[in-house]
């Protein structure tokens, strides 16, 4: 049978069909499987069969239809250079596959700079929950119910009566570390508060603090300010400028804000510090006796300074952060810009 021989010499061929490089298993596929390949030609002799042998004939060719397939498929195999086993198929010049390398986020590495600054000075790293009860968020912090100061800070409840809230302050963690440890007391506890505000560039409904409490024998106002200059110089360098306001706290007696020159326009003004050339960093002061009182700690002998500072603020200054939205939103293209930055 003539189509039997045909067969027969095509197999042939196509099992000595050696590959040389990536295009033959391309023209091995024109040549056997194109649309005017040998395979689609051996079909059309199907025609001239006789009826009583078609059964036959069909199934040749069927078979041969997937041995030439099998063929092509082991050609494509061998000749991609991933699975090719002689040397010349790859080309080890091409340059290797990028390796993305994780970056830390900014408020962290600003968080870890700040603790590490004023570890150099002997604060060491304290903490508290996060889901407060009223009496470490307010009234031990000398807010009593219907205390005016309250308002401050709009809070989120989590339960009424008794109180549970998020808490809208750092200064809570002051008071879970002096219901527990007397004097001497010097910690730093970075963290994050929450209030009911509506999210914008420039609010958020949750965000960073970093407190700072000191309380031993003799600690003065001067102290205060003797530390909190040495750590913006650490964190700005030497040439920052800062000032303090008068202010209120409930907490603290007497109370200030602190500024700093601003960084971004030097004092020209501008949007950061509205011109007035001054950007307000922290709120501090000495702690109020009442609060001493409240954890059993003798006014009269020990005195103290705390204070609480914004990490997004600190954050704007130091790395131009300048829509407070950045830090949530998971953004690559924000966030890969501080690789490397290892503080
Ligand atoms: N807790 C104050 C605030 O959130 C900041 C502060 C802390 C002020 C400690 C004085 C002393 O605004």
């Amino acid at each position: 049978m003539e189509l039997l021989d045909q067969i027969e010499q095509h197999k042939k061929d196509i099992e000595s069909f050696v590959a040389g490089n990536g295009d033959a298993a391309e023209s091995f596929r024109i040549k056997y499987l194109g649309t005017k390949g040998i395979v689609k030609n051996i079909m059309q002799e199907m025609k001239h069969v006789p009826n009583d042998k078609k059964k036959e004939a069909g199934q040749l060719l069927n078979e041969f239809k997937k041995f030439t397939e099998e063929k092509y498929e082991t050609l494509k195999a061998e000749s991609s250079p991933l699975t090719a086993h002689s040397a010349e198929a790859i080309d080890y010049t091409l340059p290797g596959d990028d390796v993305t390398i994780g970056t830390r986020h900014p408020l962290s590495i600003v968080r870890n700079r700040i603790i590490s600054i004023f570890n150099r000075l002997g604060f060491v790293l304290a903490e508290g929950p996060e889901i407060e009860d009223d009496w470490h968020n307010f009234t031990s912090m000398n807010m009593p119910e219907n205390h005016t100061a309250r308002d401050m800070q709009d809070t989120f409840y989590v339960q009424k009566n008794p109180d549970w809230l998020l808490r809208t302050h750092t200064s809570s963690v002051q008071a879970r570390v002096m219901e527990k440890q007397k004097p001497p007391i010097r910690i730093i506890c970075p963290g994050r508060v929450y209030r009911n505000e509506t999210i914008s560039a420039r609010a958020h409904c949750f965000f960073h603090q970093v407190e700072g409490l000191y309380v031993d024998e003799n600690v003065s106002f001067a102290d205060l300010k003797q530390t909190l200059y040495f750590f913006v110089q650490e964190m700005f360098g030497k040439a920052v400028k800062i000032r303090f306001r008068p202010s209120y706290f409930p907490f603290t007696e007497p109370s200030a804000e602190m500024d700093i020159d601003c960084l971004i326009c030097h004092g020209k003004g501008c949007n950061v510090c509205k011109h007035t050339g001054w950007v307000e960093i922290l709120g501090s002061g000495m702690v109020h006796p009442n609060v001493l009182n409240n954890f059993g700690i003798d006014p009269e002998k020990y005195t103290g300074f705390a204070f609480g500072m914004g990490m997004e603020r600190i954050c704007q200054l130091k790395y131009r952060v300048n829509d407070l939205r950045l830090y949530s939103q998971d953004d690559v293209r924000f966030l890969k810009q501080f690789a490397g930055v290892i503080y």
